[in-house]
């Protein structure tokens, strides 16, 4: 499949209106914040971004993130902004055309920020061991619509698990379905190219991250895919698809269940961007200033991270009071677009 997708990106797509389906969605529904940082990016790398959701988790600055998937590299520059003079940014791609776009505009972003942050890398994201990156040295790992291409997405999730440091996370948009895709869509090399073909029912992916290592997957947001393309939509029948924002931290101790120790955290209001909430997820949007019980696993993924700062800790884990009440259980996603409180957004 890797040349069915070199193809497709490096010489069939031209633009994000080329695509297919409505997994590239409208600018207007993303945070103000980062509106002004995308002014800041080169029309030509915009106009070929065929992402399906943001990935700008919050506390970046001086964070080391590899891109995989990069792409022009509108992420990439978008996060340089993000992670400033101090951090560092790697955007890795197999297709050549795509990565020779995001090259040609480096020197141009390092004016326009004022500093040269990012580092674009030819290769594939089955093979992290092979990049000049230590097991264990970045804090953060982002992709955008790239891991249902991959034909071996347990390696992939693999390689990330070793790269990435204790308490760093993979931060990342896909394409998920609400069903084991058949052959017939999975085998259509348009289908494939479009991000339908290979995207995971969700279940099995979430079981696969748990494999990895990621033993508490955290879905941020969520929406479900409209096919735009008449054709595209009869050849993939009755699977519903969604476009899914997930987190997966690197973190020892998380447990398989939510458990419930009494814990609780408040959140300081310390986050640039983010004053009066932090939202870790679909089920975490915490207030500023007020007691948020948490279970077990939200607290590590709160203590042992780069949030601990913005964070006062409440209790401990000595006692265990049972599971942590209403976690879980059948489709994550929401089936309509208006049922979504947080709007995903690229
Ligand atoms: C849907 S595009 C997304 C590009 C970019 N993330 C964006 O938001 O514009 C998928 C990208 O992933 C790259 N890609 C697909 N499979 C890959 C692999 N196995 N290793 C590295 N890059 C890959 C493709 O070349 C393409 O640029």
């Amino acid at each position: 499949m890797y040349d069915v997708v070199k193809d497709y990106y490096g010489k069939q797509l031209q633009s994000s209106a080329d695509l297919k389906t409505s997994a590239c969605c409208d600018v207007s529904s993303m945070p103000e914040w980062l509106k002004p940082l995308l002014t800041r990016i080169h029309p030509e790398v915009l106009a070929r971004y065929y992402g399906c959701g943001l990935v700008a988790p919050a506390a970046l600055d001086g964070c080391t993130i590899l891109d995989l998937g990069c792409g022009t590299g509108r992420d990439v520059y978008a996060l340089a902004q993000m992670v400033g003079a101090h951090g560092r940014i790697i955007g890795l791609d197999m297709t050549e055309q795509q990565l020779a776009v995001a090259e040609q505009h480096k020197t141009w972003h390092a004016t326009q920020f004022g500093y040269d942050n990012v580092q674009f890398v030819q290769g594939y994201m089955e093979q992290l061991d092979q990049l000049d990156l230590a097991p264990g040295s970045v804090d953060v790992i982002v992709s955008n619509c790239v891991l249902n291409l991959s034909p071996d997405k347990a390696s992939v999730l693999k390689g990330i698990f070793r790269l990435l440091k204790p308490g760093g996370e993979f931060y990342f948009s896909d394409v998920y379905a609400d069903r084991r895709v058949p052959d017939a869509v999975k085998n259509d090399p348009e289908l494939y190219g479009e991000c339908l073909g290979g995207a995971l029912y969700w279940n099995d992916f979430q079981h696969m991250a748990r494999r990895a290592g990621f033993t508490d997957p955290r879905l941020v947001e969520d929406r479900p895919l409209t096919m735009t393309d008449p054709a595209i939509a009869a050849r993939i029948g009755p699977v519903h698809f969604y476009s899914a924002t997930y987190r997966l931290f690197k973190l020892d101790g998380l447990e398989p269940d939510c458990e419930d120790y009494g814990q609780a955290v408040i959140y300081k209001g310390t986050l640039s961007n983010a004053p009066d909430r932090f939202v870790l997820d679909k089920h975490h949007d915490i207030e500023t200033g007020r007691v948020f019980p948490v279970c077990g696993n939200t607290w590590r993924m709160l203590h042992d991270t780069r949030f601990a700062a913005h964070f006062e800790f409440i209790g401990d884990f000595s006692k265990h009071f049972g599971l942590f009440e209403g976690c879980g259980g059948g489709l994550p996603f929401d089936i309509t677009a208006s049922g979504n409180a947080s709007a995903a957004c690229c």
